[in-house]
């Protein structure tokens, strides 16, 4: 806990009042979030705005998320790319998977919505397996499961996209933890290994936001990819 925490959870409850409502479908998939395997790591309300603004103004219809948990982001991400839009939700236990789904039935989005159970990288794998020549299935990709695994997790989404297809990756900065490079924290490990990938890859621009806020000191990265 940071001294100046309570500040800036009461600056994020003050905009969250101010401009991200929330309604019932959204608040009980963020109360349901306690019954998962990984209770509160769902992403703020105003992070999930974020989020669905990233989709509209990139104007993607195609959306893959890697870890659903509760479907909270899925629930934001499933409204942002609308009725005629698709979300594909990766997540590794079926124990939250039905957690999701009945969030994503409340929300009225489960019809443009699949959550896929198992290990995301191998479900990956299978979806890249379906890509037809020269068809690029997602738009935008939120890339927010285990940690260690985010470099495969940035490879898949590389054979799933397209230019101008943008990719966000949660929790790059784990309270500061990021900057060491002798973390003996393989989550912190994956977000610098897939750093160092993204800088050195051409078809990429990125960058990397800190964040305070209702869930402590963390941040996002947000990639364009440019060919
Ligand atoms: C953790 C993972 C998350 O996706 C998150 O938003 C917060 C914490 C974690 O691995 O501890
Ligand atoms: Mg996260």
């Amino acid at each position: 806990m940071y001294e100046s925490e309570g500040a800036w959870r009461e600056v994020d409850a003050y905009f969250v009042d101010t401009l991200v409502p929330e309604d019932k479908a959204l608040t009980d998939a963020r109360e349901s979030g306690r019954r998962t395997t990984m209770p509160q790591a769902e992403v703020a309300p105003n992070q999930g705005k974020l989020l669905a603004m990233l989709c509209r103004m990139s104007g993607a219809t195609k959306v893959l998320e890697f870890g659903t948990l509760a479907g909270y982001s899925t629930i934001w991400l499933a409204r942002a790319v609308g009725a005629g839009g698709h979300v594909t939700s990766l997540e590794l236990e079926e124990h939250n998977a039905a957690i999701a789904r009945a969030n994503l039935e409340h929300a009225g989005v489960a019809d443009r919505v699949d959550v896929i159970v198992g290990p995301a990288a191998e479900s990956a794998r299978r979806l890249v397996k379906e890509v037809k020549d020269g068809t690029a299935p997602y738009d935008f990709v939120f890339i927010d499961a285990d940690k260690p695994s985010n470099p495969a997790y940035l490879e898949a989404s590389l054979a799933l996209t397209r230019p101008g297809s943008v990719i966000v990756i949660d929790n790059v900065v784990r309270n500061g933890a990021v900057t060491d490079p002798d973390s003996p924290d393989d989550r912190v490990q994956g977000v610098r290994t897939v750093l160092a990938d993204i800088a050195r890859d051409a078809r990429l621009e990125a960058t990397a936001l800190q964040t305070v806020g209702s869930k402590g000191w963390d941040g996002f990265t947000i990639i364009r990819r440019t060919s």
